[in-house]
Formats: C-alpha cells, structure tokens, sequence
C-alpha cells in the first residue's frame, strides 16, 4: 500500500506487484494509451488483424455523426474466431467450457472441438427450421451449456440473438419478443433454483399468445423429473431437432457491420431499448478487453458469474474468452446455496485464475463473514473483476484482503450495455484507487463534463460522456434511431452515458449513479417507469412513482409510492398484492420491497411525477429546486 497526496485529502493506493505488469499483454498503460492517441485507427487495426477475417476491411473507421462503421467491408463469423480457429491449433482439445450445476455435484465439460461440433449441429437444426441470415431468435434459459450453445448457434448462421434473461415474468419476455418480431423462441423445461425446479415453459407460453412472429419454440427437456409435454407442430424438443443432422456447419459469410445481437435494457420509459451490436466492431472489442484488461492466458481457468443473458455475459462469459480461446467456467447457482461457500469451493476445486463479478454479490459475501471463504484454498487466483455498480472502498477492500489475499489486482470495470466492451477501469499493475473505477483504457476517451460539453473541474461532479466512437459500440436502438439519436444530442459530440461521476486530479474516475431514472437492485437495471406502469395495471392503482433506496446488501431496494382509486381502500393485504402483481408481471427482480400509499403525488405543471423529491423526503435531505412542482 502506499500513500499519497491529492488535492485535499490523503488517498489510499493500492499498487500490484510490478510482476503484474511486466508479464502482462497490456504491459505498460501510459505507453500503451499513446500509441493509441498517436493513431487510433492503428491500433484498432493492430488488434483487429490477430483475429481471422475471410476477407479484409477497406477502412478501420467511418465516422458519420453519430453513426460509425468499423472495420468497413470487412467479413468474418464471430464464432469462427471462438471455435475454429481454435481447433487448428493446440487449443483443439483444449477446455473450452465447464458447467456446474447448483449444489456443486453435476458437472458437464466441452472441449473446443466438442463445443464446435454440438453448435454447429444446432446451428443445422436451426436452418432445418427455416431460420436464415437476419431472422431474430430469443432466447429465454437458465444458465446451462445449451445456452451458450443456442447464441453461437445463432451467430453461426448470421441469425441475430435477443438473449431474454430467464428471471424476467411472462410479460417483459412477451415485450421483448414483439419488439424484436422473434420468428423463433428457444427455451427449456425448468431452471433449477436453491433446489428446487421452477417450470419455464408456461412463462413463454403466456408471453408468445400475443407475438404473432413466433413461429417455433424450441423446447430443451433437462432430465428432472417428469418431461413437459411439447405440442403440435409449433414445439419442438431441443435434440430432437438436431437428430439427423450434420456436425458441420460452415460459419456464414458476414459483414463486419451485420447485426450480431439485440439485447433489450431498461430505459426510462416503459418500453425496453433493444441495443444492437454488430458482428466486426463488437468482435475486436470483446476479444481486445478479454486479452488485455483480464490478461487472460492459455493456462487461465476464467470465471465471470453473471448470466450470459445480460451484457456482461454476452462479452465476458461468451464472445470475449472463447475468441481468446479461454476455459471458462459457468454454473446455475446461487451465491449461497447449499451454503455460502460454493463459490470458494468452486474456485479451489477448479484452481480459477480469473474471477470477474459484481459489487452486490461481494457485499453479500462480507455481510456473511469470512469463514466461508477462509475454509478453502483461493491460491489459485491471480485477478479479480468487478462491474455493474460502484464498488465501495469498504467492499474493494475486503475483495482485496479477503478474497484476493492481498496479492490479486482488481479491475473494476466500467461500461455500458451499450459500449459492448469496458470503457474504465484501472489497467493491471497500475495503483488502484478504491471507491474509483479508474481511467479510460487504451482506444476510449472518456471524460466528466456539464451540460455544454466542458471538462469540470476535478473533484466535482458532471456528467460521465465518451469522446470519441469506439468499435464496439451500439450502432442504433433496434427500430428506434430517435432513441439512437438521443444519446449523441444531450451533449454536444458527446455519447451520454447517463452516469454522473467525479474526475480526480490523478485521472481516475469515480462513477457515482445514473443520472436519469434507473434504480440497480442487485446489479440488475431496473426502469422506474417499468416499474411503475407494472403497479398502475393493477385495477386498485391510480398512479404510482418509484424510487431507489440505498441497501448496503442489494445497493439499492426498490420503494413504490401509489395513489389507489375510489372505492380501493388501502390495507396491507393489497400492498402484498401489488408487489405480487409486480413480480408475476416482470419477474421477482423488479418487486418492490416498500410500499407507501399516499393521497398524491408531487408533479410538475406538465404533470410529470418529480421522483427526486420523494427521494429526498424518504432519505431525509432536502429535495433541491421545487420551483417547479405544482403546489
Ligand atoms: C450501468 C450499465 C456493463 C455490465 C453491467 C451492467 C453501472 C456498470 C460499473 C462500475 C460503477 C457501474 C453504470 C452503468 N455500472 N459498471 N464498474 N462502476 N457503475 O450493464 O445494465 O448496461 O448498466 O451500470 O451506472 O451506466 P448495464
């Protein structure tokens, strides 16, 4: 630890073992950062050109406000470069993913060429089914090898995937299947949950009455007791589609700037944003930050915990380590079942080098103690990640002692379901400053500015933007380019990224919470609005306004102010029934924990529900400006 002055206060360093960075890919941060300055387009094409591509771009970058294109008429197949390449080489056997179920006792291991051949033989099964080039699919799982094996399916055959995390109820799942007109829904029987099986097919079965697209579920039977039932000609068993056809596939021929994916994240109005990633940019960026943000090795047993449904496990678990041609290691559990020490157990068990998971799930783990981790050997890992929210110094410094022994880095990453890729965190070996997510990486400028676009000035608060286009970037919200638009328009040539957030006078950058209104419970997005017109479906409810209240478990629980109709008396019974209605209409992460019935609800002139002062009431500080608020 070392120690050192700032401006005002005396600030904590943690510096790694300068091993760190000299046996590092990224090696050097400041000269890795100008070479990058020197010439970006270089160093993207630097990165890009280790990967394989059937034929080359023309130019590395096109940059038409606020529209970009990377690595222009260039064509590849993500999933060439996270399976076949591998298996020319030495990696041909090599692990390419370890699957365990939730007590720790199942287990099921691919090796490249096995995952190779079980996509490639969905990916037929998928064409037999009549889906092609463009065609969307959703994809609604628990976190199985299936479900990796259905995205790289889809991405195989140029068929673009809206991974729908499987937590979300029948009517997020039906929203997100209408908004991506899915032609096909792959699901399976059951998820299994603290022990017990929870059915998922009748969720879809209820989200796909109104998606008039659906034209085929897919359905896969896990062996748990008793098989669903699949019906008629529209669903089909999983393997037995993949009965009868070939193990080979050739990867479809694409364009670098061919949609890859559609993955749908709360905004602040009710509907969903489908973020679309495409197949080059996003690529580059997954495959670059993989390598050399998590320095992940040949010998690397890699472990990032989040479901491959959110972004996190789309570039992190997914695209980003099987294009490096990594082990990784997946499981279906919860942090604390059987006990607490499951994933310390997995750890030794496996000897992961690599773990990557978020601040909610540390919190939860100091909350408990630590004994549970103390019980078992964490000398195998060598780096730990964090991302999705601010990680306290209380928690960085537990991860650190507790779980890291005081040797691990931790790079606490920050981006974006839209960046694709991570955009912030401290490179390996350099001093990590707890509470600050840390400085832009090499090939990203981001910045703290007002609303004209100025740089504040260190230490105060503005807003967090990216200065300039990056490959990995969204490239427009599906069927929604004003929505696109906006994120490039509230600040002069900026990208918005809705985060308020402190530069200090040593570069590092403090993300401090979203700036518009969206509550993260668990780690999890969570729109107010959705949240909100979910209660105001219910027919005692006149009109509701939700709000954040931090949780030092969960980082933010979610409060619910509701105004009830005439003839609707307030009793505790109907506040359980409305968190019910919530949980059965978006799934048990959106419910509220509090509700407070009230006989209004402050708005503006325009009517507008002003959420900042029922914030500030609840949390006991003064609401700001009230200038505006009708009486
Ligand atoms: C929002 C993006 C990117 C994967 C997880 C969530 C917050 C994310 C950090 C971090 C502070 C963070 C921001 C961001 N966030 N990582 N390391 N430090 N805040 O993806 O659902 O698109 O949410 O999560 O508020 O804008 P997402």
């Amino acid at each position: 630890m070392e120690k050192s002055a700032d401006t005002k206060k005396e600030v904590k360093y943690y510096t790694p073992d300068p091993s760190y960075r000299q046996n590092s890919w990224i090696g050097d941060y400041g000269r890795a950062y100008s070479e990058f300055e020197k010439d970006p387009e270089a160093f993207w094409a630097k990165i890009a050109e280790k990967l394989h591509w059937f034929s080359g771009w023309e130019r590395v970058r096109e940059w038409n406000f606020p529209h970009a294109k990377w690595f222009v008429n260039g064509k590849t197949n993500i999933t060439y470069n996270c399976l076949d390449r591998h298996l020319l080489g030495e990696r041909r056997n090599k692990v390419a993913l370890i699957w365990k179920g939730e007590t720790g006792e199942e287990e099921r291991v691919f090796t490249y060429r096995q995952l190779y051949r079980e996509v490639n033989r969905f990916a037929n099964g998928l064409k037999k089914l009549g889906v092609v080039k463009g065609d969307r699919v959703c994809i609604y799982m628990p976190v199985i090898p299936e479900q990796v094996i259905a995205m790289l399916a889809c991405a195989r055959i140029g068929a673009v995937h809206s991974v729908v995390f499987g937590g979300y109820g029948a009517s997020a799942l039906n929203q997100r299947i209408v908004g991506a007109g899915a032609k096909i829904v792959i699901t399976a029987d059951m998820a299994v949950r603290r022990g017990k099986s929870t059915p998922l097919k009748h969720v879809i079965e209820e989200a796909i009455i109104n998606a008039p697209t659906v034209e085929h579920l897919i359905v896969l039977r896990r062996e748990l007791g008793r098989p669903v039932e699949i019906h008629g000609e529209m669903e089909i068993d999983f393997y037995e589609l993949c009965k009868d056809v070939s193990y080979d596939c050739p990867a479809e021929v694409m364009d670098a700037e061919d949609t890859l994916f559609i993955l749908y994240t709360s905004g602040t109005t009710g509907t969903p944003k489908g973020i679309v990633h495409t197949v080059g940019g996003y690529m580059v960026g997954v495959y670059y930050t993989t390598k050399y943000i998590f320095d992940l090795k040949e010998s690397d047993v890699y472990w990032c915990t989040a479901d491959p449904g959110w972004i996190t496990g789309h570039s992190y678990v997914v695209y980003g380590p099987l294009s490096v041609g990594g082990t990784i290691l997946i499981s279906e559990n919860t942090p604390d079942y059987p006990d607490p020490g499951i994933w310390w157990k997995m750890i030794e068990e496996y000897g992961v080098s690599i773990l990557y998971t978020a601040p909610t799930a540390i919190r939860m783990f100091m909350k408990l103690g630590r004994d549970w981790p103390d019980k078992y050997n964490l000398g195998s890992l060598r780096i730990l990640g964090s991302v999705g929210e601010p990680l306290n110094p209380e928690a960085f410094e537990w991860f650190y002692e507790v779980i890291g022994k005081k040797r691990c880095p931790i790079v606490d990453t920050w981006w974006q379901t839209e960046t694709g890729m991570h955009m912030i965190t401290t490179v390996l070996g350099e001093p990590m400053r707890p509470g600050f997510a840390g400085k832009s990486i090499p090939g990203v400028v981001a910045d703290v500015v007002d609303k004209d676009g100025k740089p504040v000035e260190p230490g105060r608060s503005g807003f967090l933007v990216i200065k300039e286009p990056w490959p990995s970037m969204m490239r427009t919200v599906y069927n929604n380019e004003e929505r696109y638009r906006r994120y490039w328009e509230m600040i002069p040539g900026c990208y918005m990224v809705g985060d308020l957030a402190i530069k200090e006078t040593d570069g590092n950058i403090m993300v401090i919470g979203r700036s518009d209104d969206l509550i993260i419970v668990s780690g999890h997005n969570i729109g107010t609005a959705e949240v909100e017109s979910a209660l105001v479906s219910h027919k005692a409810v006149a009109e509701a306004a939700v709000i954040g209240k931090p949780d030092p478990l969960k980082g933010n629980t979610i409060k619910a102010f509701v105004t009830l109709r005439v003839g609707h008396p307030a009793s505790d019974k109907l506040k359980n029934e409305l968190i019910y209605h919530v949980r059965i209409t978006l799934g048990p992460i959106a419910m509220p924990s509090e509700i407070e019935f009230a006989d209004s609800l402050p708005k503006t002139r325009s009517g507008k529900i002003v959420r900042r002062v029922l914030k500030a009431r609840e949390m006991g500080v003064d609401p700001g400006d009230i200038s505006t608020l009708d009486e």
